[in-house]
This record gives C-alpha cells, structure tokens and sequence, in this order.
C-alpha cells in the first residue's frame, strides 16, 4: 500500500519489483468505474508519473470475474448531455494521462472488461489476458457510445472493420479471439497474468528510458489528427541523440558490452 493512496475506496495500489500494481476493488459491482475511480485513478497515474524508482504500472481487477463491467451505470441514468460531456471528458483525462505515460503501462485483464472497461485495458500501452477475459463495447444495447475514447482506440488496435462490428453489435468476444485480432498482447493462466506483465516491463526497463519515452510518444501522435506522427518521430528520434543513454548505448554495442542505462 502507497503511504499517502491508502485513503483511496475504489483502488489499491501495491508496488512489487519496481512495479506499481494498481487494482479496481469494487468486486461486488463487477469494478465498474464509478465517478470516484475514475478520480482516484488519475491522482494514482500523477504519483505514478512523480516516482521515477517506478519502471512500470499494471492494471487489473479485484476477483477472478472481472476486470471491468464498464462505467458504473447505476450513476449516469438520467444525465443530462450536458453532464455526459463533463463524464466524458474526465474519463479522457486520465485514460490520456495513461496512454501518455512516459514508461509502460499493462492491462492485467482478469475477466470481463467490458464498455468502460475494455476502454481502460485499451487505453494502456500493452494487454496480457486470462483465457476467461471477455472484451466488447456493449454501450449500443444502452443507447449510447463508448465515452472514454473506445471508438478510436478500438480501431486503433484492430481495424475498422472488426471494431465497426464489436461497436454496432455491442457483443463480446473471448480472450482467443482478442489475442488473434491484435488486440491483446499475451493470454496467460489467470495466476500467472501479473507475472507476466512484470516480465514485460522489466524486459522494457533494461532499455534506455529516454527512448522507451520517445516510442510511446511518437507512436500516440500517430494516432493524433492535430500532429503529424513523422514528424513527431524526427523531432524525438533527434533528442534521444542527444542523450547520454544514447551514447552508452551505442559505445556499448561498438565495445560488446552491455549497456548502463542512466535515464539522462
Ligand atoms: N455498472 C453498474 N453495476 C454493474 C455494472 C455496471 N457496468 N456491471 C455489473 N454491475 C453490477 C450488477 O448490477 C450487479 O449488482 P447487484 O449485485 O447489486 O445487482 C453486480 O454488478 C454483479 O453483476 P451481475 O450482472 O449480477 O453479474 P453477471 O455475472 O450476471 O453478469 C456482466 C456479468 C458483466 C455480463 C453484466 O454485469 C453486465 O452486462 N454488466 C454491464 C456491462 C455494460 O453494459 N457495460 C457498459 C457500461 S457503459
């Protein structure tokens, strides 16, 4: 438990081998994102972001059924459009704050991530699955659309195809299914998911943090109409050869050693 997060009623944090595991524990409501997780999330990824001893963030859920059911609709029946915009927008906030994040961020997904759900795990830079996930964007049947970013993300990761189709029919699919349209990384045993996710970022760890940094950013202005990606990509590709990290790098290729990152 993080000293100063332990106030939090939706999340729990933990941090294990350099890792800040961060779990929705709102099990009995199959951890749908109320309005106060989603708060609590965002000051979790600010303190994520300040701790640079942090070599990655996992999410999951509480229990073995879910990782996510969606937003808490228990909450937004009856908003207002004016109301929807506000919800809308603080979502964004913090799934952005985790897309941005300048050192990776993994999915743990335990079971459904649904709506809301299946926009957080999407929102995060890589997905690992248990064989009993179940991912889909289900607003449709509400009368709504996804609100925290899921009709671009969705697209982003499988083609707008398969995404128009999960959108439109608002049905699920498994966690093989997922993996085989891209848009999960990995499916591991439900007890071995964390471990995995920490055997990624600490594969990603051993590399220069500067350029791990870089990648992430180069690879969200793609993505983003108001940027162009190329040119994103020149002007990062060129301060990471002006780093430190860049040098050691190269000098211990050259010298067949291996590298000492230091971040600068
Ligand atoms: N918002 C609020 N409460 C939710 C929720 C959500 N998105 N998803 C599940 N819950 C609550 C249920 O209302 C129920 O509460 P209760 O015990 O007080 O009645 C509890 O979580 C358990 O869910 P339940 O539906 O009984 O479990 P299940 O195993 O039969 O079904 C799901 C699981 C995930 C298929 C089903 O809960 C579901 O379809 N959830 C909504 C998914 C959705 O539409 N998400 C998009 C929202 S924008």
């Amino acid at each position: 438990m993080i000293a100063h997060l332990e106030e939090f009623k939706t999340i729990s944090t933990i941090i294990e081998d350099g890792c800040l595991i961060i779990e929705i524990d709102r099990e009995d409501k199959m951890n749908a994102l109320n309005l106060n997780l989603i708060e609590e999330l965002g000051q979790v990824m600010d303190y994520f972001y300040k701790h640079k001893e942090l070599n990655g963030a996992i999410i999951t859920g509480k229990g073995n059924k879910a990782f996510a059911a969606g937003a808490d609709i228990s909450e937004f029946t009856g908003f207002s459009s004016a109301q929807g915009i506000e919800m809308s927008r603080a979502g964004h906030n913090v799934f952005n704050k985790i897309e941005n994040a300048p050192k990776p961020v993994i999915a743990a997904v335990n079971g459904f991530a649904l709506g809301g759900g299946c926009e957080l795990a999407m929102a995060c830079h890589l997905r690992v699955a248990s064989p009993n996930a179940k991912f889909g964007q289900p607003e449709i049947t509400l009368g709504i659309i996804p609100g925290y970013g899921g009709t671009q993300r969705l697209v982003q990761l499988i083609g707008k195809g398969k995404a128009l189709e999960l959108l439109m029919t608002g049905e699920m699919i498994d966690a093989e299914e997922a993996y085989k349209l891209g848009l999960v990384n990995y499916v591991v045993e439900n007890d071995a998911l964390t471990d995995k996710a920490k055997e990624l970022i600490k594969k990603i760890s051993k590399k220069a943090p500067l350029a791990i940094r870089s990648v992430i950013c180069s690879v969200n202005a793609y993505f983003h109409p108001r940027k162009d990606g190329f040119e994103h990509e020149i002007e990062q590709f060129s301060k990471c050869m002006g780093t430190e990290d860049f040098t050691e790098g190269t000098s211990a290729f050259l010298e067949k050693r291996k590298a000492e990152f230091k971040g600068k």
